[in-house]
């Protein structure tokens, strides 16, 4: 596991897009997170789309998860958001997990299907919660989870009511990749800043791989990035090794 501190946000955007970048040239299969986290990153691919002929074809988008219920033109599914937020602007394809579906089971089956007929996904970009939750996988999750119905925490519903009229308005509901898809990946690209992300932060990396934080699920990847801005490495035992290790980072080594 690669961990990179950077001073903040802006700075976490730019190094995911210089860690994404060779894979859009390559034509890959690129897993999408929405949410804050990526913002910044999916601005700097805007930026380099337009001034930098950075081309996205050949490439193919899959979403992490979807909200259950909300129409697909709701500005808050994250299909929207991701065409939005990415897709439109650089004409990526995007597939996600059918959250209006009336049999979701066999939604979540067809998804994973999908992903396994593209070939499987390259690069996966992430987020975590507040409570360690990748993807929308709750702690108690199953590690060895498929893509699946979940029911999201108090805690994401309170952390995600700032994109929605209330808290109420907030789903219940989610389709989420499993960790066992998501694990898949052939590459894992976490992304977390600010302080509040600090503590979930430090029990993925460095506590024991448990289901009560589903993110400490990327201890057992064989290749995964992780990306923080220096709030979000608060509470890290290892945060000077890192800073060492980018230090002296070979020039022959790739992301
Ligand atoms: C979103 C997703 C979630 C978010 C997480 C962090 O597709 O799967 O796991 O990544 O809730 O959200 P933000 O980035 O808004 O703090």
């Amino acid at each position: 596991m690669e961990v990179v501190i950077r001073a903040d946000p802006d700075e976490v955007g730019r190094t995911a897009a210089d860690v994404l970048e060779p894979a859009v040239r390559a034509g890959s299969v690129i897993g999408l997170a929405t949410g804050a986290s990526p913002g910044p990153l999916y601005d700097d691919l805007r930026r380099r789309h337009g001034e930098e002929d950075l081309g996205f074809a050949g490439c193919r988008g899959f979403l992490l998860d979807e909200y259950v219920g909300l129409a697909a033109d709701h500005p808050q599914s994250y299909a929207a958001v991701i065409r939005r937020e990415l897709a439109d602007a650089v004409g990526l394809a995007v597939e996600g997990p059918d959250g209006r579906a009336r049999d979701l089971v066999a939604a979540c089956e067809r998804y994973e299907a999908a992903i396994d007929a593209a070939g499987g996904i390259d690069v996966q970009v992430l987020g975590i919660g507040t409570d360690g939750h990748l993807g929308f996988n709750e702690p108690s999750s199953s590690l060895a989870s498929r893509t699946r119905p979940k029911t999201l925490t108090p805690q994401t519903r309170a952390d995600n009511a700032r994109y929605f009229a209330s808290r109420d308005d907030v789903p219940v509901h989610v389709l989420t990749q499993g960790l066992g898809t998501i694990l898949q990946a052939r590459h894992l690209l976490l992304l977390a800043t600010g302080p509040k992300k600090a503590p979930a932060v430090a029990a993925a990396l460095e506590g024991p791989v448990t289901t009560s934080c589903p993110a400490s699920v990327l201890q057992l990847h064989p290749h995964v990035t992780v990306l923080l801005d220096e709030p979000a490495a608060a509470e890290l035992q290892r945060a000077e090794y890192h800073r060492f290790t980018a230090a002296h980072k070979p020039s022959w080594q790739g992301w």
